[in-house]
């Protein structure tokens, strides 16, 4: 980690909205691999709606002065999925990245957003990155003569297969871990600046062989969390991964070193799983630039244009 660059924990990056060309590039590609299935998301299509409650450590409050980290308790939405565009895909399919986005909702009414996947590392460094994997993606379609654009693009690009190479199918959304993956700045009280990364933890973490996730019905996750909710709360702890002086803060796809210090942040307790899912996610939009203070955006872009491309897929999603 020598030669990495130096967290950056100096003015934050302003969202802003630049990014609008390469948002509706990246949504027309999710749409020419998946087509339309109106109403949907364009990824992450197939997901359950469920709420609960956070509460802090107090651990917490020395890293972040966020009203997030105050120790009282604050309400969330959450919404587990699986990735791709297909309403219909098995929750077994072989390698399917789920998701984990939670929505705080404030006491001022604000809210903040961490959309978080189940893998390690992220498949690129950058949206531009992540862009021409698409673009791979979408043209190597099964009958695509092998080596396809996709396995070219593997092959050139480690960091794809390194990320994809994480993903397990859990027996339940409820036994996953989650990360946030890009790097947030954490400002306390005194005005100390921390780099920091989310992960999101289970009681335990349970993964399925490829024969036991093949032989699962469709909607086996799906089906399983209202029926584990109504038995008793699924808790998750909140953590940040500390970053060490030298550790590079603006590329999601290296991670940092295992033995950085992982801190509780609290726990996070979904107690109820919403009948009219379907309904509600249609017109929920998680947006990974929703902070607050004492959370700030690293010198990675990427959650700017994250947040271009999820507002331009709501709105056409929408339409
Ligand atoms: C530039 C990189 C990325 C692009 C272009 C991208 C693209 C998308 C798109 C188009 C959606 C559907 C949004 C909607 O219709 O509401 C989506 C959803 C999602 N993304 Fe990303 N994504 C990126 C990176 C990430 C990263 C780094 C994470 C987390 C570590 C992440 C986690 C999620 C989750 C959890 C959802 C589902 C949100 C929900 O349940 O509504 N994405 N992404």
């Amino acid at each position: 980690m020598s030669d990495a660059p130096a967290q950056n924990l100096s003015t934050p990056i302003e969202p802003d909205d630049s990014y609008t060309a390469l948002a509706n590039e990246i949504v027309d590609i999710f749409y020419k691999i998946y087509g339309t299935h109106a109403g949907f998301r364009v990824n992450h299509a197939k997901g359950i709606v469920a709420q609960g409650s956070f509460v802090a450590s107090s651990e917490a409050a020395t890293l972040s002065r966020a009203a997030l980290f105050d120790g009282s308790s604050i309400p969330f939405t959450v919404r587990f999925s699986n990735d791709g565009g297909f309403p219909a895909i098995p929750d077994g399919a072989p390698g399917n990245i789920k998701g984990m986005a939670i929505k705080f909702h404030m006491h001022d009414g604000s809210e903040v957003d961490i959309p978080m996947l189940a893998v390690k590392t992220f498949p690129m460094p950058t949206g531009e990155g992540f862009r021409d994997l698409l673009m791979a993606i979408s043209n190597s379609p099964d009958s695509a003569a092998k080596p396809t654009a996709l396995d070219e693009f593997a092959a050139s690009n480690p960091t794809v297969p390194a990320s994809f190479n994480t993903a397990g199918t859990p027996d339940s959304f409820a036994h996953e871990e989650y990360r946030g993956l890009n790097a947030f700045i954490f400002v306390n009280k005194a005005g100390h600046r921390q780099a920091v990364r989310y992960i999101t933890t289970p009681e335990k973490i349970v993964y399925l062989d490829a024969d036991e996730a093949a032989r699962k019905p469709l909607d086996f996750l799906i089906d399983d969390l209202p029926q584990r909710v109504a038995k008793e709360p699924v808790v998750f702890h909140l953590r940040a991964q500390i970053a060490e002086s030298g550790d590079q803060t603006k590329d999601p796809s290296q991670s940092w070193p295992d033995d950085r210090r992982v801190v509780d942040l609290g726990v996070l307790t979904v107690s109820k799983v919403l009948v009219d899912s379907h309904a509600v996610q249609k017109n929920l939009l998680f947006l990974p630039t929703n902070l607050t203070d004492g959370i700030e955006l690293s010198d990675d872009r990427m959650p700017l244009i994250r947040s271009a491309v999820y507002g331009v897929a709501f709105a056409r999603r929408s339409d």
